[in-house]
């Protein structure tokens, strides 16, 4: 379940030694539910053939728009008319100056040309090229009439030579298609979600904290989702050792007392919190300023202090949808209930940590949606993207009921 099930998706995919990894991206955007239609211009063609995407699509590649319009004489305008997002993945100077002139030469300009989709390019080349004032000028225009420009990365080109023109990662691509299907199309277009995620770190001295298994990757979910549907997401997050995902605004944070600044902060203008992290709810009373040495002591007592409660500091905010998650080990049901109640929350997500496919740093979650009215929604065992989904449909919902 991704925004891109069933959309259709014209790659373009222009003459650089990038074209090979085009048919990972046909591949991967075909695996996560999009009907791709891969179009080469001719001097792709010299370096991977229409035969690899149709192999990994099910569905025609095109180079030829006449040969194209043989089978079908309204073809070549007709990929343009019907996409929901064009991509052009890697785009070469050619392609970008063919695009940003409104160039027609090939069925790749000319798709480009004839459609009202959003457009994504992600730009591979030289970088003497890259960085040349006639391919910049192209970009600018491009990115002012709206398209997406992703990339390129610096790093070692074709040429041996390191610098700006690689073609940016699988990752990056695919969240920034994601990220546009969601500005188009969305549910949650003009709505502002804060989300936290992983596991806060407090301080013991200069080298140790206290912290916990969180790995972040409910939180990351929540964001991603809400980016797919459209909505403009802050994530604030306790460090990970996740990629930042695309079109997210990411705010660092390491302690409870940090998250709590960022988190009003974020807050001030949104419409919904979703509060995935895994706050320490205690920290050492003194952060030591030097490593603390073993020495000879026998034993070493912490004391340890209150955090502030993020979501009890939230209660007076009125508008704002709040979300909390009750990571439980026992009595699941009646400690997420009664977290629902103390926090003044709309919905609590709880999930017994301890339950097969559960645990932290699982991919998949199995949780109870609780709300207000008393209202149990008890979710399959499913990855957390797809748990991220469902509590957006319920966050959706709230948020409908309270426009006036
Ligand atoms: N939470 C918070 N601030 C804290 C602790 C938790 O905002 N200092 C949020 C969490 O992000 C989560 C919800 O409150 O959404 C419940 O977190 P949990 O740790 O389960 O609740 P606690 O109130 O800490 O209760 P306990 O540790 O006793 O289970």
């Amino acid at each position: 379940m991704y925004n891109l099930t069933g959309r259709r998706i014209v790659l373009g995919v222009a003459g650089s030694i990038a074209a090979y990894k085009a048919v990972d991206l046909a591949s991967q955007l075909t695996q996560m539910g999009a009907r791709v239609d891969t179009v080469l211009t001719e001097a792709a063609g010299r370096f991977v053939t229409p035969l690899s995407f149709t192999s990994v699509t099910g569905r025609p590649a095109y180079t030829d728009m006449f040969a194209a319009s043989e089978t079908a004489p309204e073809l070549h305008v007709q990929l343009g008319h019907q996409a929901e997002l064009v991509l052009v993945a890697p785009a070469t100077a050619t392609t970008l100056a063919r695009l940003a002139l409104g160039m027609a030469e090939d069925l790749l300009s000319l798709t480009a040309l004839c459609t009202r989709a959003p457009l994504v390019v992600c730009p591979a080349m030289d970088a003497y090229m890259w960085e040349h004032p006639a391919t910049q000028d192209n970009v600018a225009r491009l990115r002012q009439r709206g398209a997406l420009v992703v990339g390129p990365e610096v790093g070692r080109l074709a040429s041996g030579h390191v610098g700006p023109g690689r073609l940016a990662e699988r990752e990056t691509i695919l969240g920034a298609v994601r990220h546009a299907l969601g500005q188009r199309y969305g549910d949650l277009q003009g709505k502002r979600i804060v989300v936290t995620a992983g596991g806060t770190q407090e301080p013991i001295d200069p080298v140790r904290y206290v912290g916990n298994h969180s790995s972040g990757k409910m939180g990351y979910a929540v964001a991603e989702a809400g980016r797919d549907r459209g909505a403009q997401v802050t994530l604030v997050t306790a460090p990970t050792a996740l990629p930042d995902p695309y079109g997210v605004q990411v705010v660092r944070v390491r302690t409870a007392c940090e998250m709590r600044d960022a988190v009003l902060e974020a807050c001030r203008d949104a419409h919904a919190l979703v509060m995935a992290a895994a706050v320490a709810d205690f920290r050492p009373a003194v952060s030591a300023p030097q490593k603390i040495k073993r020495g000879t002591a026998e034993a070493l007592t912490l004391e340890l202090v209150r955090n502030p409660d993020i979501l009890g500091e939230l209660k007076d905010v009125e508008g704002l949808v709040k979300v909390g998650f009750a990571a439980e080990t026992q009595d699941l049901v009646a400690n997420a209930e009664k977290k629902l109640r103390e926090k003044d929350l709309d919905l609590i997500v709880a999930n017994d940590v301890t339950a097969p496919g559960s645990g932290f740093g699982a991919d998949t979650n199995k949780v109870v949606i609780l709300d207000r009215s008393g209202k149990r929604e008890e979710l399959p065992i499913m990855g957390k993207y797809e748990v991220a989904w469902h509590v957006l449909d319920r966050v959706a919902g709230l948020l409908e009921g309270r426009k006036t």
